[in-house]
């Protein structure tokens, strides 16, 4: 099999990367190791930047997200039981974002892929990188039980942070920058109107605490909760118990309860690889970094890189020059680590540490303060949040 751009992984990443490249007029070839329905019900984050959300449309691929999901125009901080209003629009200069399900923007590129685009290949292993640092590198792979290779002129790893793209990297030539988290988030999916009409990000004493949604009737919630927590611990009600505490409020607001349909626990970390790119393998998405949830990133940030390496693939073609492809890793740098620190500081302002000492509570807290009560500080929330510029 030959193919121009061999891509490894059909997370939106990989998905989104293939449908760019359709649109551009350039072949390639998908290898997903697990089965659609596996791709499709996976459970992730839901939120799109406007960037994001635009990039999307501009493919093609945003006909169903205008439909049903949901345009935000701000959040809700929740701390000492107040609450305080970030309001997007009007600290951006009318910037938004959209709340629409990971998995719904998977479903819906597998579905113009499948129609329109190139070869995607489910439960196709790729089992290793050959010859990045060549003209010709190589995709060896197992699919229906056989082993086969993919020939490429360029190969992207989109294969998430368990992936083999990394491997492929010479280690003495990378840098690995990582943090991880002492905590991380039982999530459940709730068959209930969101409680409020815009996400709530709360910051108590007993741990944080997330409502999201996923429609006007089906609701995401989350709690911080220790590090390697099974979720079968929590039994459905103590689950609505301690959301409710730490979103309590002085005022009336109170916590709709309703039938737990899925229940999960996601580690916390922070990770850069560095360089994203070796010769004529690229690496996007969690291949390359991974961001706590706390200002969910990582969808977007998996957007930004294949917007950029499909950018640069075109330039390369049109103009002949390989510039915008040399300069990939720099590219797409620049804005993880932007958002490397704005999850890190969502993450540090809004989780009680094991162990954190009433000074460090306090300093939360004057954070917090500082946020309600200084349009600087809070417009810095409100950039990142929307998002940084694509490229
Ligand atoms: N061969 C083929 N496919 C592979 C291999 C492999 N060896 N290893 C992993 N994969 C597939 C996984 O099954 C998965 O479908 O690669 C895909 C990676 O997808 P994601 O983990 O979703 O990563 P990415 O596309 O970069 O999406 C970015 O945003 O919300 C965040 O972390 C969340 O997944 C999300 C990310
Ligand atoms: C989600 O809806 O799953 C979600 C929303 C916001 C986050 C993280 C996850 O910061």
């Amino acid at each position: 099999m030959r193919t121009t751009v061999g891509i490894i992984g059909a997370g939106p990443a990989g998905l989104l990367l293939a449908r760019l490249l359709h649109n551009a007029g350039i072949d390639s070839v998908v290898l997903e190791s697990r089965d659609r329905a596996y791709v499709e019900r996976r459970q992730r984050a839901g939120i799109l930047e406007q960037g994001t959300a635009d990039v999307l449309r501009a493919a093609g691929a945003g006909e169903r997200m205008d439909r049903e999901g949901l345009r935000h125009d701000g959040i809700e901080l929740r701390f000492d039981r107040t609450r305080h209003r970030v309001d997007f629009p009007g600290l951006t200069g009318g910037r938004s974002v959209m709340v629409y399900a990971q998995t719904e923007v998977c479903k819906d590129l597998i579905a113009l892929q499948l129609r329109e685009g190139g070869p995607l290949l489910f439960e196709a292993e790729a089992l290793a990188v050959e010859d990045a640092g060549t003209d010709t590198p190589r995709v060896r792979f197992r699919h229906e039980g056989r082993e086969d290779v993919l020939e490429c002129s360029y190969v992207v790893g989109c294969d998430g942070f368990w992936g083999v793209a990394r491997k492929a990297i010479p280690a003495g030539l990378t840098q690995v920058f990582e943090r991880t988290y002492p905590f991380g988030w039982l999530g459940i999916l709730a068959d209930v109107p969101p409680s409020h009409d815009e996400l709530v990000y709360a910051r108590h004493d007993r741990g944080f605490a997330l409502l999201s949604m996923r429609s006007p009737a089906v609701s995401r919630l989350y709690l911080q909760v220790p590090e390697g927590t099974d979720p079968g611990a929590w039994a459905d009600e103590e689950i609505w118990d301690e959301l409710e505490r730490r979103f309590e409020t002085a005022d009336d607001w109170y916590l709709q309860r309703g039938p737990i349909t899925q229940k999960s626990v996601t580690p916390m970390r922070s990770f850069v690889h560095e360089p994203m790119r070796h010769g004529r393998l690229f690496l996007a998405g969690d291949a390359a970094h991974i961001v706590p949830p706390t200002g969910a990133k990582g969808l977007n940030l998996a957007a930004g890189d294949v917007v950029t390496f499909a950018r640069a693939l075109v330039h390369r073609q049109e103009t002949g020059s390989p510039e915008l492809l040399d300069a990939y890793s720099q590219t797409c740098l620049r804005r993880v680590w932007q958002a490397e620190r704005f999850s890190y500081d969502m993450t540090t302002l809004l989780h009680r540490a094991p162990g954190a000492t009433p000074f460090e509570d306090r300093l939360q807290l004057a954070r917090l303060e500082r946020i309600a009560s200084s349009r600087a500080a809070e417009t810095d929330l409100a950039e990142a949040y929307t998002g940084f510029p694509f490229g």
